[in-house]
């Protein structure tokens, strides 16, 4: 409703609970996507003066509506396989293939040389990939994944830098690479680093610039600098976020002393995350000792998050979110597996089966890593 908040916080959902509710009444388990949200972010992110291009990680969301939307909102897509290539094509009508970026990670060659064919940029990030290849690439524009050396982000599962990880290109292979491009008429135009996800520090970005910056020396023909996504998000209205201000300060620092360098950033939760609400409704309630569960209808199968990396969400009672909490209780899933909590010990009104429970901030990384484990079909999802 045009009278509404216009993003989603804890106001946002109050003032709908009683629609939420009424979906969730005819299709629970289900995400439910807010567009005003995304626009909300994309403005933020849009008010970084330094940044000249943002391609969004479709693989945080890819709801052929929110692509759409992006795309809409002229944010370019970035891409990591021929699945999420063909969904982008298929939901953002007349993108052309120069908005698109292919950015994937020990993929077959027929991968790249699909993505090469239909003209998006593309991301190497294995020196041994070009060399068992040359026939692919030569004559090719590339983009090249440099591992800065270390990895940021809110679990070592999503950190991807440091001589741990199996992303990017280390710095020991740089001059040979070059090298090897050269001779082989491979025109590098751009480089481009992402050390992790989920990170809240705003010098990481400002750093990773630096990093690709000091490597532009090997590549005279390299005109960007693409320093990743992993935008950490506030999971609650109190939370410090990032620090916007002081990241564009920084990155407007970097160039003006690389003024011929063209900057891009691939976020993806950044974009979404705020968006995405997951609803459903409660199964049963049990007390074992002094110990309080809820169930709902959907557990891990629908939200891998919390049991993957110990991921934090808020949870509360839609129906009762104007009761005061009563107990502690630990909201699980339906799952044959004791990893299928939603949320440890969190403090609860009195809850009843059929209630509806809300689970926030989880329009990224939620619906797109779902899966029928135990057979049991994942959270639909719907597009306000
Ligand atoms: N660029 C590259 C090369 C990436 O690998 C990723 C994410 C992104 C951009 C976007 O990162 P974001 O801005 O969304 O943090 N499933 C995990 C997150 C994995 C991120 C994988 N790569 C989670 O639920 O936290």
């Amino acid at each position: 409703e045009k009278s509404k908040p216009t993003h989603i916080s804890p106001a946002w959902w109050q003032t709908q609970q009683q629609p939420l509710i009424e979906l969730s009444n005819t299709h629970s388990p289900c995400y439910v996507y807010h567009l005003d949200t995304i626009k909300h972010q994309i403005d933020q992110l849009k008010s970084l003066t330094a940044i000249d291009r943002i391609f969004y990680a479709s693989k945080a969301n890819s709801h052929p509506q929110i692509l759409n939307f992006m795309h809409q909102q002229q944010i370019s897509l970035e891409t990591v396989s021929p699945g999420e290539i063909e969904r982008v094509l298929k939901s953002c009508k007349g993108i052309k293939a120069e908005s698109m970026l292919f950015t994937p990670n020990f993929a077959p060659i027929h991968e790249y040389q699909d993505a090469l064919d239909q003209g998006l940029f593309v991301t190497i990030d294995n020196p041994s990939l070009l060399y068992d290849n040359p026939e692919v690439f030569q004559n090719q524009e590339v983009i090249l994944r440099l591992d800065p050396g270390h990895g940021s982000g809110h679990h070592r599962y999503v950190r991807t830098a440091g001589s741990h990880s199996k992303f990017g290109i280390p710095s020991s292979d740089i001059e040979q690479i070059a090298q090897w491009c050269k001779d082989h008429q491979v025109k590098v135009i751009g480089l481009h680093a992402h050390s992790g996800s989920g990170i809240l520090d705003h010098s990481n970005w400002p750093r990773i610039a630096e990093y690709l910056g000091s490597c532009l020396s090997f590549f005279p023909t390299a005109k960007i600098v693409n320093v990743g996504g992993g935008l950490g998000i506030r999971e609650n209205p109190g939370d410090m976020g990032l620090d916007l201000q002081a990241l564009n300060n920084a990155l407007l620092t970097f160039k003006k002393s690389n003024p011929s360098i063209e900057l891009w950033m691939e976020p993806g939760r950044f974009l979404v995350a705020h968006s995405g609400v997951l609803m459903a409704k409660v199964t049963q309630t049990k007390w074992k000792s002094s110990h309080g569960y809820i169930g709902i209808e959907t557990g891990m199968n629908s939200l891998i998050r919390p049991a993957l990396y110990g991921a934090w969400h808020n949870i509360v009672n839609l129906s009762r979110l104007n009761q005061d909490a009563e107990y502690t209780a630990t909201v699980v899933g339906p799952m044959c597996e004791s990893g299928d909590v939603l949320g440890v010990d969190r403090k609860m009104p009195r809850t009843s089966v059929g209630d509806t429970i809300l689970i926030a901030n989880t329009g990224a990384y939620g619906a797109v890593m779902a899966s029928n484990y135990n057979l049991r079909e994942p959270a639909k999802e719907f597009v306000i």
